[in-house]
């Protein structure tokens, strides 16, 4: 008998509705190809895992894909709802408590006065001797430690000054008030829509919590403690080591004495060095000195010699500098080049990390931030939204390999990206644009470390694509783009590599135990 001809086969199959199994086998093979490449271009593509690790990565992305389903079905999904009503959602995933496991590496974005979650500075802080209060006409507070008197003089539109302990004896209800101090100190509320309808109006009570914190911080005594305290949190949220952009204001003390900026540097340094101490398998940190972008170009000016005579005096602390504020307002960093470019027409060696791009402004002067930190040979991008609306920035950072500090819980907070999915970095992280994860604010924030941004990162930004490919090569990004000495890289990856085989065993093992 003869047999059915090729084509009378593929009509019957097509026919009987079987299309799938019946494909020309070019169209299968074409898409199959280029799917492999879209993964090869994408963070963490060119990763080989090994045999447990690409386990781990399946049994990692089928639990990611339970809970999106989940999450579909009672329609709501944390990286696509505002960060104050997700929290308590991302509490109770399993993802998440797997990535506070992760060994992160480090975490290169993060302010000074925003590292610890304030329930320290309320219930330890506020509760040392000698903590006085004043209240603001708006219904703010500011804090201050002084002795024998009264501090002088009460901040302007504020109260007169009131000791914490004699207040507090007198109140009904200790915990009430403590809760109103802990607001003070986050931009956490329930309805965040109403209560920040603009990006100048958040930026404003943004900024009045780090004045508020910062009559508690610059407190000798609490400045010590916060910093460990700090550094605490991140190790107990597994990061190895840490860069923190520090404004250096004069620390008190009881007495009103004020401290130079050297005397906080030096301060940093004694504290992270015992902190290593007792923690050996914590890698350590460093301090990025900034300014306000409100300055004028004189005072920046006068900065920028600070920051050179700091980096020469503590040249394995200071990594270099940046400025701070929300950059729709202050100067952009064109209108400061004439302050930015002094190390380099003196020949003197200050590594820049600058903010640039964290707006949703095109074209404007800010917006150009992310080209000019370039031209300005600054060594990572801090936020850096504004990147892929702009090829040849974009290009020139990727062949330079200046990465981008994507920040993902700041910026929907400040009102730059609502639906994380939608946030550029997917863009940059599909084709695998050197980024790093940093916290910026947490405490601000209500977050703590920096695994909330890794899981809006994992289930969000990195959608379904992003396995444990794509959260080792951001560990490893970490370390790579940090300020740290190539030996101190080099031990960096070393502990982090260790507990990274002891993290997959574990987990492996955990999974295996579920099954
Ligand atoms: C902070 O205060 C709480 C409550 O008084 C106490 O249990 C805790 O040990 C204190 N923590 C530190 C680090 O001092
Ligand atoms: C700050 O604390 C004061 C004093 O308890 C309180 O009246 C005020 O509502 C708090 N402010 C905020 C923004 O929660
Ligand atoms: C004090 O306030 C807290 C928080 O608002 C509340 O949970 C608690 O019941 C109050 N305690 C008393 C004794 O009223
Ligand atoms: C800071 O103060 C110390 C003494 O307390 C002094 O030795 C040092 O020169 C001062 N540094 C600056 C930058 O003024
Ligand atoms: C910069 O600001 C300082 C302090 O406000 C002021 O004294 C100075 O005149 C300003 N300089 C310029 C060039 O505007
Ligand atoms: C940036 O780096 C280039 C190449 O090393 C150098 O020529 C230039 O002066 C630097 N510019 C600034 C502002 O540091
Ligand atoms: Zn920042």
């Amino acid at each position: 008998m003869k047999p059915p001809s090729g084509q009378s086969i593929r009509l019957a199959c097509l026919l009987l509705n079987l299309a799938s199994l019946c494909l020309p086998t070019p169209l299968r093979e074409n898409r199959d190809s280029l799917m492999e490449e879209e993964k090869a271009h994408q963070t963490g593509g060119n990763l080989v895992l090994s045999k447990q690790e690409q386990q781990l990565s399946t049994k990692l992305v089928s639990l990611k894909r339970k809970e999106v389903a989940a999450a579909m079905n009672v329609g709501q999904f944390p990286p696509s709802m505002h960060f104050f009503r997700a929290k308590s959602l991302i509490d109770q995933s399993t993802v998440f408590s797997i990535l506070k496991h992760m060994p992160k590496g480090a975490v290169l974005h993060l302010h000074d006065y925003a590292m610890l979650s304030v329930d320290w500075l309320v219930y330890n802080a506020t509760y040392l001797p000698d903590c006085y209060v004043c209240f603001t006409r708006t219904g703010t507070v500011r804090f201050r430690f002084s002795r024998p008197h009264p501090p002088h003089p009460v901040p302007a539109q504020c109260s007169e000054w009131v000791l914490l302990e004699t207040y507090r004896k007198q109140l009904h209800n200790v915990t009430e008030f403590d809760n109103s101090l802990m607001r003070n100190l986050t931009l956490v509320t329930d309805a965040p829509e109403l209560a920040y309808p603009s990006q100048t109006f958040i930026w404003k009570r943004f900024e009045e919590v780090f004045l508020i914190a910062s009559g508690l911080i610059c407190y000798a005594p609490v400045f010590k403690a916060y910093f460990y305290q700090g550094l605490l949190e991140l190790y107990e949220d597994n990061v190895q080591y840490a860069e923190i952009r520090a404004i250096l204001p004069p620390v008190y003390e009881l007495d009103g004495t004020r401290h130079n900026k050297s005397w906080s540097v030096a301060t940093y340094r004694e504290v992270t060095q015992r902190f290593v101490e007792e923690h050996p398998d914590f890698l350590g940190a460093k301090i990025i000195f900034t300014v306000h972008r409100m300055l004028n170009v004189s005072q920046i000016k006068e900065a920028i010699v600070t920051a050179m005579a700091l980096r020469a005096r503590f040249p394995d602390t200071l990594a270099g500098f940046d400025l701070v504020g929300n950059e729709d307002e202050g100067h952009s960093l064109w209108e400061l080049k004439d302050a930015l470019t002094i190390p380099s027409s003196l020949g003197v060696k200050l590594p820049y990390f600058f903010h640039a791009g964290e707006t949703d402004w095109q074209g404007t002067s800010v917006d150009k931030n992310v080209l000019d930190a370039l031209l300005l040979n600054t060594s990572r991008i801090g936020h850096g939204l504004a990147l892929i609306k702009h090829p040849i920035a974009k290009k020139l950072s990727l062949k330079r390999d200046i990465p981008v500090e994507v920040c993902p819980i700041s910026n929907q907070v400040l009102l730059l990206v609502s639906d994380l999915r939608s946030h550029p970095a997917a863009s940059l992280m599909a084709e695998g644009h050197p980024i790093v994860i940093s916290p910026d604010d947490p405490s601000v924030f209500g977050a703590k470390g920096v695994s909330y941004d890794f899981y809006e990162v994992f289930m969000g930004i990195g959608g379904m694509d992003a396995d444990l490919r794509t959260l080792k090569q951001l560990a490893l990004n970490s370390i790579k783009y940090s300020a740290m000495l190539p030996d101190e890289k080099a031990k960096a990856k070393e502990v982090w590599q260790k507990k990274w085989d002891q993290f997959v065993a574990d987990l492996s093992d955990s999974f295996l135990r579920e099954l």
